[in-house]
């Protein structure tokens, strides 16, 4: 009898190897690698690919009109913006998030939603008993609505009830991590048992032109398959961020077949669920202290949606060999870029120094956009000079110390109008300005520099 073959695969990213080692050499990690069975050879299909033995496929011409894709609207607009416009029909959406940020909440909300516009749903959960997902429906105002629901963490059970009479036009696996396939051996949550069960989910996906909602769990030890292995089998990857201190959770599209990326949703967790933040600029900026030194209003770009942040910096003097930085809500690397150029050109000797960096309200920023208004909070906190409490800052340093233009400037500056700003510290744009705000074009970082220090340090 041949012996069952085994592989070795990282259950972080999918590498697969003949003998266990410590480090995956593929993502670098460590302690990921786990026993799996099968050596992913199908027994009796006929060998070799070549000619003749397979199916002549359909072709077309590029020319050929598309069809045009209606789309499922939720009607709860953050949701359908983050989704590209609505759902469409036969996609498959992966919505990854930390365990306890509220997936569970916001899809069954999102079911609740399209249910009551008569679109036939189902919610299939693998973690909670029935009287749970009630139990939370009741809470989240859902009583009386018709979703179905199902508890099941048997692929063969669901895609048996999924086949059987009309297929749902929704239907929703919480979680991919719980399912299995029992066509293969591994325990379920490993990267086999995910990525089989995904691919059975997606083609009856595509062949019954329901949409597929995922949801997966990202977790940090590599014990359980993240999600990424998955995000290029699906159409669209969501990820549902926030930090658990705060109340605010951002669906961000990642990847987008039928839409825009980097679009947001913004909510706010409540006691009745999730509830939309139609203008997050108003909600980021509430609890913004106008009376210290070092923080400033950035105005940036969130997929096609201008949104307004307060920056917090704060500047010590340390007695260190390695001052602390510690950056919440922006990228450290970047951080260190900016105080570099501002030690290298302006010689303000923040290297000796401890910087905490902040981001109010558990936005994550990535543009570099927000350089500029990174290194006004710096500089306030340094000099101890507020920054105008009417003002919003954006632009991009170069390491020559350059200010650079930034896209959609007029975007940004019509959000600060709308909210009462009166001035903009930004790039050298000449053609762009609006009517209610002063702007002060700042060409080189000495000249921000120099408004806050006019003396020297
Ligand atoms: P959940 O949707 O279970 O998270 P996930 O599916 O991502 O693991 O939500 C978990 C948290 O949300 C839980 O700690 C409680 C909180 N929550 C509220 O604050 N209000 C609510 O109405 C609900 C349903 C949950
Ligand atoms: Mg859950």
């Amino acid at each position: 009898m041949a012996k069952p073959s085994r592989s070795f695969v990282c259950q972080s990213c999918g590498a697969v190897y003949n003998r266990w080692q410590g480090k995956c050499d593929a993502c670098n990690g460590w302690n990921s690698i786990t026993e799996e069975a099968g050596s992913g050879i199908v027994s009796g299909a006929p060998k070799g690919l070549s000619k003749g033995k397979g199916r002549a496929m359909e072709l077309l011409s590029l020319d050929t009109p598309p069809i045009a894709l209606p789309r499922i609207m939720s009607g709860i607009d953050e949701l359908d913006r983050a989704f590209g416009g609505g759902l469409v029909p036969g996609s498959a959406i992966l919505v990854g998030g930390d365990p306890g940020i509220g997936k569970s909440t916001l899809l069954l909300q999102a079911l609740g939603a399209l249910a009551k516009k008569g679109i036939d749903c189902l919610y299939v959960s693998g973690e909670e008993a029935s009287a749970q997902v009630q139990m939370r429906a009741v809470r989240l105002g859902l009583t009386g609505v018709p979703l179905t629901l199902g508890t099941e963490t048997s692929l063969r059970n669901i895609l048996t009830t999924l086949d059987s009479g009309k297929p749902p036009a929704v239907v929703v696996i919480d979680s991919i991590q719980t399912m299995f396939a029992d066509t293969v051996e591994a325990a379920p949550g490993t990267v086999t048992q995910v990525r089989t069960c995904s691919h059975e989910l997606i083609s009856f996906a595509k062949r019954k032109g329901t949409v597929v909602i995922l949801v997966g769990h990202v977790t940090k030890d590599g014990q359980i398959a993240g999600p990424r292995v998955l995000e290029h089998m699906v159409d669209t990857v969501l990820y549902f961020e926030g930090d658990r201190g705060h109340q605010f959770r951002i669906l961000r599209a990642v990847k987008n077949r039928y839409g825009g990326t980097d679009e947001i949703g913004v909510f706010e967790m409540t006691g009745q669920g999730l509830m939309e933040v139609s203008n997050p600029s108003e909600l980021f900026l509430t609890d913004r202290d106008t009376n210290e030194p070092g923080s400033c209003v950035f105005a940036g770009i969130e997929g096609s949606r201008p949104v307004l942040v307060e920056i917090q910096a704060l500047v010590a003097s340390s007695q260190a060999a390695n001052p602390r930085r510690a950056v919440v809500g922006w990228d450290s690397g970047r951080l260190a870029m900016v105080m570099a150029v501002l030690d290298a050109r302006c010689g303000l000797g923040l290297s000796s120094c401890d910087v905490y960096l902040n981001v109010a309200g558990g936005l994550k920023i990535t543009e570099p956009a927000a350089d500029l208004a990174v290194a006004a909070a710096l500089i306030s906190s340094i000099s101890q000079q507020k920054v105008h409490e009417q003002a919003v800052v954006f632009g991009e340093i170069s390491l020559s110390g350059d200010v650079r233009p930034v896209p959609q400037a007029e975007a940004r500056l019509k959000e600060a109008a709308k909210l009462g700003f009166t001035e903009a510290m930004m790039p050298d744009q000449k053609k762009i300005g609006i009517k209610n705000i002063r702007p002060q074009r700042i060409k080189r970082i000495q000249d921000l520099v120099d408004m806050f220090l006019p003396d020297g340090m």
